[in-house]
């Protein structure tokens, strides 16, 4: 009897689990142009990826209800009016800085364009989203440590009907630091922040990663990809199909491309169409992805399996180009700004990074003339991989290292190897004063981050720096 009831257990198909879903925020406002909601930063206790219950911070829907992590989806329709309040329940001061979508400087949600909402305080944001795309937000102050409790959550704005998809998603990635007993580490040791933490524990919207949490495909997917992580890069790979990059970090890209292996950095968007078979069963893997500063890029991993759809439908064929946001112009004339990203030590003997040779917050605004374009030539003389991203103005990536990309589109994420020069065409759109870091969090939180103010100024000269050994720069 025992042996039978061993054999049945044996075939038995694998208990499966279904990647959930990220609910949206209520809107509580009844006019269809306007989105309004309410989100509350708050104290609760979660268990990360099972592991026994614990102190987290996340973003609540005060109105919708629901606690989650990664938090609410923000979700409008492009031209709609957003309007975001936050409250802050939490024993530290926070910002909501809305990451990826356009909008007036003010509203920008940095510790630099407001003061910092204070424990038991409100603030809140509107503004109008005149572009679709895949956008978060996570708080801007104390960031590194704020958003590893458990603060960022990911929005949309839809406005692009060419791709017809069957069904929208969005897969927020995240890692996770825990120990043996799976208990979440927010406190790290200088060696370790110095590289950018990483966990082990990787969660997709919230769930854990591995090949029995399982995606329930319709005949054509688009996913919205947005890496959350500290600084995990991730090398997303489907088995037997090609990833077709539709959209980028500013909506549409102009022009699709297909790959294999999608290297997102941290703080990156991608929108991706995926038209698994009928029958199929495909696991998403994420490849190692050697970043850099003596990492081990670990162990292919599997993120969950997409399981095809029931029956094929036929669907009208998939642009070749798209309307995104239009090339920055360039002419001859374009001035060049230099700037370099580097590592070195402070005085007490911690790491401590820097952009052009100081560190944040020590820098002064760069003032550059509204209306301009600049090409930015961004050297990074650190010993592994940045995720350069600017706030507020969309970038179009000319060259790396000299070789030009795949991405025909604007963005506001590129990722710049060791040793490596980016060079991208800023242009000056929208007044006011923008943050540029590294997304790494740690680095950025530890001096790698300045601002440049767009105005009616006359443009700083830039300073050339080259790369030294050792991660830093000379003059
Ligand atoms: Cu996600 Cu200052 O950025
Ligand atoms: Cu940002």
């Amino acid at each position: 009897v025992i042996a039978w009831l061993g054999c049945t257990a044996a075939l038995q198909p694998p208990a499966e689990r279904r990647l959930p879903e990220i609910e949206p925020a209520l809107d509580v406002d009844p006019d269809p142009g306007r989105v309004e909601v309410h989100l509350e930063a708050i104290v609760t206790e979660l268990s990360w990826g099972g592991g026994p219950a614990t102190e987290a911070w996340a973003y609540r829907d005060a109105y919708g209800g629901s606690t989650s992590i990664p938090g609410p989806l923000l979700q409008v329709e492009e031209g709609d009016e957003l309007e975001v309040h936050l409250h802050n329940a939490l024993p530290m001061s926070s910002t909501l800085h809305l990451h990826g979508v356009a909008l007036p400087n003010d509203m920008d949600g940095s510790e630099i364009t407001q003061m910092v909402v204070r424990p038991g305080e409100d603030h809140h944001h509107t503004f109008v989203v005149t572009h679709p795309g895949t956008f978060w937000y996570h708080p801007h102050f104390e960031v590194a440590d704020q958003m590893a409790r458990g603060l960022y959550g990911p929005g949309l704005s839809r406005g692009d009907t060419d791709l017809h998809e069957t069904a929208d998603r969005t897969l927020v990635l995240v890692d996770a630091l825990v120990d043996d007993e799976g208990l979440p580490v927010y406190d790290v040791e200088p060696e370790l922040w110095r590289v950018g933490r990483q966990g082990d524990l990787v969660l997709i919207n919230g769930a854990p990663a591995g090949e029995d949490l399982v995606l329930r495909a319709t005949p054509r997917e688009r996913w919205r990809i947005v890496n959350a992580a500290h600084s995990r890069y991730f090398g997303l790979s489907l088995e037997d199909h090609e990833l077709r990059v539709v959209g980028g970090d500013a909506g549409p890209v102009r022009t699709p491309w297909s790959t294999q292996l999608l290297v997102v950095a941290p703080g990156d968007r991608y929108e991706l169409i995926v038209q698994p078979e009928p029958g199929s069963r495909a696991v998403l893997w994420s490849l190692p992805v050697d970043r850099g500063f003596g990492v081990p890029p670990g162990e292919a991993l599997p993120l969950l399996t997409v399981v095809g759809p029931d029956a094929q439908v036929s669907l009208p064929a998939l642009p070749r180009s798209r309307a995104g946001m239009p090339r920055v112009p360039l002419s001859p004339s374009t001035a060049t700004r230099v700037l370099s990203l580097a590592e070195g030590t402070a005085p007490d003997g911690e790491p401590l990074f820097s952009i052009d040779g100081v560190p944040w917050p020590f820098s002064n605004p760069v003032p550059v003339r509204e209306g301009e374009v600049e090409v930015w030539e961004v050297h990074n003389c650190t010993e592994g991989h940045q995720p350069f991203h600017l706030h507020g103005l969309f970038f179009d990536v000319l060259d790396l290292d000299g070789l030009s990309p795949l991405h025909d589109s604007r963005e506001d994420v590129a990722d710049i190897p060791p040793g490596g020069m980016l060079r991208m065409a800023v242009p000056y759109e929208v007044p006011g004063q923008w943050m540029f870091h590294t997304h790494l969090l740690d680095l950025a939180s530890h001096g790698m981050m300045a601002v440049i103010d767009v105005g009616d100024h006359a443009p700083a000269p830039s300073v050339p720096l080259t790369c030294a050994p050792g991660g830093q720069t000379a003059r």
